[in-house]
């Protein structure tokens, strides 16, 4: 599991416990019990499962555990509600999840609300290991909040109609940013992981450790939707010799042509997003995109994918709170910066792949017990992600975070930044 260092009481537990918990409720209210019922593909959960697995989460491993005499709320919900914890027993298989017309998004609303009492009568009497577990359920439900969000923007692209959830206008044309600046990155022997100054990691972040860094610059900025169209329009999506032999499969069975979402008309591009349907902003950081394209995009531009360790050492003098992230009122969508020539949009607007596998750092060591299933079993085959994107909780990021996906999956905010050897 995860780690806070902070001792307890010097974090206001109670006052985040519940703002965490009510921006779940606020992303969520503009949707139907239909709306938060249906599952559009395995990869993705229905709103309600969210908003009932992260309660089953504080009920397993903080209520029941280490809270005396208290009453789940239905002893049934531990099957539809747990995601993958082996240790917690059988479960709904997750691509039935969308089944689950009942219970309904009322009563997933009376959980909430059940939970919630119980553990804020509790929190005060909790012991520090208790606490630690809270801060985890607190972290845990950020993360299905970016989930929920890229979730249901995925369910309502399937409607014909192409809903929108936010009202936002269309971007105002902004000037296209300027060609990318190159910036040297430190090299030699360098500490990455987390640093202990953040009141929480997860446990994946752990230990900080040391690496090499060869001579090597970033880009200053990610990728925009400008420059992908200049990748599409000279055929990088038709050249064999751009592509990762996995990533060519890839391809040509999905017939993959543009990023998700997006579409051609007469107008040019557009892409749908939780604002609809909208002409492809050029000036904005292209989303949406695979590992393997991310990685074709690079090869295309004479550069490369940052490792891991190149984007957290870069990332140390910048704040992990800037940029556009999920403040709760604005639709997520990713944005065109302001420009200028330093290191920007670090943080906010689309995760950035990195060339690293997800595996354990040097000495890593997952937790005791269930909640050691948490990060620890899903190292293989997947890579680092790196910055938060438009719909990830301000205040969630760090520089040692590491987020994960497989090299196809694209219907989060995925976008990149280049690399190239110095
Ligand atoms: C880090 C986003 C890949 O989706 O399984 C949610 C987050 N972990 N519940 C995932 C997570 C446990 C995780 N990702
Ligand atoms: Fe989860």
């Amino acid at each position: 599991m995860a780690r806070s260092r902070t001792a307890p009481g010097q974090i206001d537990l109670v006052t985040r416990y519940r703002e965490v918990r009510g921006l779940s409720e606020a992303l969520a209210a503009p949707l139907s019990d239909a709306d938060a019922t249906v599952q559009s593909m395995p990869d993705a959960s229905p709103a309600k499962w969210h908003l009932a697995h992260v309660s089953w989460f504080f009920e397993c491993f903080v209520l029941r555990d280490h809270v005396p005499g208290y009453a789940p709320f239905d002893p049934h919900y531990a099957y539809l509600f747990n995601s993958y914890y082996e240790a917690e027993g059988p479960r709904h298989a997750r691509p039935m999840r969308g089944m689950l017309t009942r219970p309904t998004l009322e009563e997933i609303r009376a959980y909430r609300a059940h939970v919630d009492r119980a553990l804020a009568a509790a929190l005060p009497m909790l012991m520090p290991d208790a606490q630690a577990l809270v801060l985890l359920g607190l972290h845990h439900e950020q993360q299905h909040q970016e989930l929920m969000l890229t979730d249901v923007q995925h369910l309502l692209s399937l409607n014909p109609l192409e809903p929108a959830l936010y009202d936002a206008p269309n971007a105002l044309p902004a000037p296209l940013p300027g060609p990318l600046h190159w910036i040297e990155g430190r090299q030699g022997l360098v500490e990455i992981g987390d640093d202990g100054k953040s009141d929480f990691a997860f446990d994946c972040e752990t230990p900080r450790h040391k690496t090499v860094l060869h001579p090597h610059a970033l880009a200053h900025r990610p990728i925009t939707n400008g420059e992908w169209i200049a990748f599409i329009e000279d055929g990088g999506y038709a050249d064999a010799a751009l592509w990762l032999s996995d990533g060519w499969a890839w391809v040509q069975a999905e017939r993959i042509e543009a990023p998700l979402y997006w579409r051609r008309g007469d107008q040019g591009w557009t892409r749908f997003g939780l604002d609809g349907r909208k002409p492809v902003n050029p000036a904005a950081p292209v989303s949406h995109v695979s590992l393997y394209e991310a990685d074709a995009y690079a090869r295309w531009a004479g550069a490369r994918l940052p490792t891991e360790a190149e984007w957290e050492s870069a990332a140390l003098n910048v704040a992990p709170t800037s940029g556009n992230q999920l403040d709760g009122s604005a639709c997520p969508r990713p944005r065109a910066a302001d420009g200028g020539s330093a290191l920007t949009q670090m943080y906010g607007d689309v995760w950035e792949w990195t060339g690293s596998a997800y595996r354990p750092h040097p000495g890593f060591r997952a937790a005791e017990g269930a909640v050691g299933e948490y990060n620890g079993k899903f190292m293989s085959g997947q890579f680092v992600l790196k910055g938060g994107s438009c719909a990830t909780p301000r205040g969630h990021m760090r520089p040692s975070y590491r987020n994960f996906f497989y090299p196809h999956q694209r219907w989060q905010f995925t976008g990149l930044r280049l690399a190239k050897d110095l």
